[in-house]
């Protein structure tokens, strides 16, 4: 521990010991068939230079706000009195890497195959004047409706156009609700999008956005990532705000034709017909159920840990990993064209695939909240390596939230644990040998969570060998003085100031702000 507490390591190093300690020991005392925390990177070879790793070195991006360009096309270009060039001026002074933007399905394609990229054409530029990088997210959910959404942008008019004849392209729960955030992918290969499939939906997209931003890969754009689900995040919606409230165990989403047909067809497959439908009602509960309440989710004796559970788990978890494989697939062929040098943008970019944190009920036996999102992971199982080797095979970096949460800001009565899902996360992460990027869950400023986000980090860094390839921080604040003053730094914008730098370069003490 001496070692650990020394000036350059300061805090940091301390909260890292006793969380690698943690972690280590909840990976022990767990059934999970993964790799637990050591000094062994992912190749098997102990680590050089003993277990302090070099400074984390981790690119800090901020996300810009959901609604930085205006439902009739604009970029955004005062924010609070500030305009936008000087805002950017601010962020490259206080040293981080770039930006995040949302790319809104809903404002790019309009009209079918009619694409209007003008306001991010000209955010990349601005980007490109003030030396700062970009992510860019392909949005093809709905904005709106989700944890601290402040918009309302709904996928295109002509998806509703079809939804009028045919509900069945959104997921659906049991009662029949349709879900209007994101295409099921039930539809993925169904040509109903007037006479396209969601893929092809979605490989369109991705073309016209190549031909547009192809002067800014790897300049400005250092990461593409693709929304492939409700939120952006690869999962079913089975928490909707509307209809939930934390911590329920949320329910199954897969009741629109297309699911129930492919559910059938598997069943048939097998043999075993008279399993071709999703667990029923009195079986599962609803929305805002505990765990205990069900007989699919109970610790003990649930179905879920009966063949029948084992089946409709695989099959509804198998859909959405399908789902990821699909669309990365089509990204794969239009960004890194192997066969046509113009179009092979390996190295200039990476691909990146969000995956939801859902902590709550994690300690239980059944991890209810992560089955009905789609993650088939239990006490005696582990359900993201399965994913995690699909982002492998395309070499698509998985990026994940809830880095700043802590266990014990949790209500005890929902069996959540945060610190234990990012440990878990991190570990198939490293084990599957793909790259790795981090988000907080929601907007904070205080320092506990930068420490927090700063100990996953080190332990990650630790543990690869190297260091994550970014984290993004949620949000640009709004009003932007709570950071940027006229000729000042606020007191939170130096806070950020100091966590950037600790991350980066592996300064803990605080250093004033070289002024605006
Ligand atoms: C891990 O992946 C990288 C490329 O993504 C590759 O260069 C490296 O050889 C891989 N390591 C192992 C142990 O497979
Ligand atoms: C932006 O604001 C700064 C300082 O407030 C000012 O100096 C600059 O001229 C402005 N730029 C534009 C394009 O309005
Ligand atoms: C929906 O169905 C109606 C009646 O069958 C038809 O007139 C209309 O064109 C259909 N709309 C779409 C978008 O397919």
């Amino acid at each position: 521990m001496s070692r650990l507490w020394n000036k350059r390591y300061g805090w940091t190093g301390v909260v890292m010991a006793v969380f690698m300690g943690l972690l280590l020991l909840h990976s022990l005392s767990k059934g999970h068939s993964t790799i637990p925390f050591s000094n062994r990177d992912a190749a098997g070879s102990p680590m050089k230079g003993g277990s302090i790793p070099n400074a984390p070195g981790v690119p800090i991006y901020v996300m810009m706000p959901l609604t930085s360009v205006s439902d009739d096309g604009q970029l955004k270009k005062e924010y609070s009195g500030r305009n936008i060039s000087w805002i950017l001026e601010q962020w490259k002074k206080i040293g981080v890497e770039g930006l995040m933007v949302d790319i809104w399905f809903g404002l790019v394609e309009k009209e079918p195959q009619q694409y209007d990229w003008k306001p991010y054409i000209e955010l990349c530029e601005m980007m490109k004047s003030a030396n700062l990088k970009l992510q860019t997210v392909l949005s093809f959910h709905r904005c709106g409706g989700n944890v601290g959404d402040q918009c309302y942008i709904p996928l295109p008019k002509w998806i509703f156009a079809v939804a009028e004849n045919n509900s069945d392209i959104f997921f659906k729960d049991r009662d029949g609700n349709a879900d209007d955030e994101y295409l099921s992918w039930g539809i993925d290969e169904e040509p109903v999008l007037m006479g396209r499939t969601a893929v092809q939906v979605y490989r369109d997209f991705f073309v016209s956005f190549r031909e547009t931003f192809r002067q800014y890969f790897g300049n400005v754009i250092s990461q593409v990532q693709i929304g492939l689900g409700p939120a952006g995040e690869l999962r079913y919606p089975s928490y909707q705000l509307s209809k939930w409230t934390f911590c329920g165990v949320g329910e199954f989403q897969c009741f629109d034709k297309y699911l129930l047909r492919r559910l059938q067809q598997e069943a048939d497959a097998r043999g075993i017909s008279e399993w071709g439908h999703p667990p029923y009602a009195k079986d599962v509960g609803f929305y805002n159920s505990t765990p205990a309440e069900t007989l699919f989710f109970r610790d003990d004796g649930g179905m879920w840990n009966t063949r029948y559970g084992d089946f409709f788990l695989n099959w509804y978890s198998n859909e959405l990993i399908q789902h990821a494989d699909r669309v990365l697939t089509a990204a794969g062929q239009v960004f890194f064209d192997r066969s046509n040098p113009n179009n092979d943008f390996t190295g200039r970019f990476h691909i990146a695939v969000k995956v939801a944190g859902v902590h709550w009920h994690f300690r239980s036996k059944a991890h209810a909240s992560e089955l009905t999102a789609g993650y088939y992971n239990t006490r005696y199982r582990n359900g993201y390596s399965p994913i995690f080797r699909v982002l492998k095979k395309h070499e698509a970096t998985v990026v994940f939230t809830c880095m700043e949460m802590k266990d014990n800001n949790q209500p005890t009565d929902c069996h959540c644990s945060p610190e234990d899902l990012v440990g878990l996360i991190v570990r198939s992460s490293i084990a599957n040998n793909i790259s790795f990027a981090g988000e907080n869950a929601v907007s904070f400023y205080d320092v506990e969570s930068y420490r927090q986000i700063s100990a996953v980090s080190r332990s990650y860094a630790v543990t690869k060998g190297k260091p994550m390839e970014a984290v993004t921080y949620l949000r640009w604040p709004e009003p932007i003085d709570i950071f940027f003053q006229e000729n000042a730094i606020s007191y939170l914008g130096q806070k950020f100031y100091d966590f950037v730098r600790s991350m980066a370069y592996d300064q803990a003490e605080s250093i004033d702000f070289p002024g605006l």
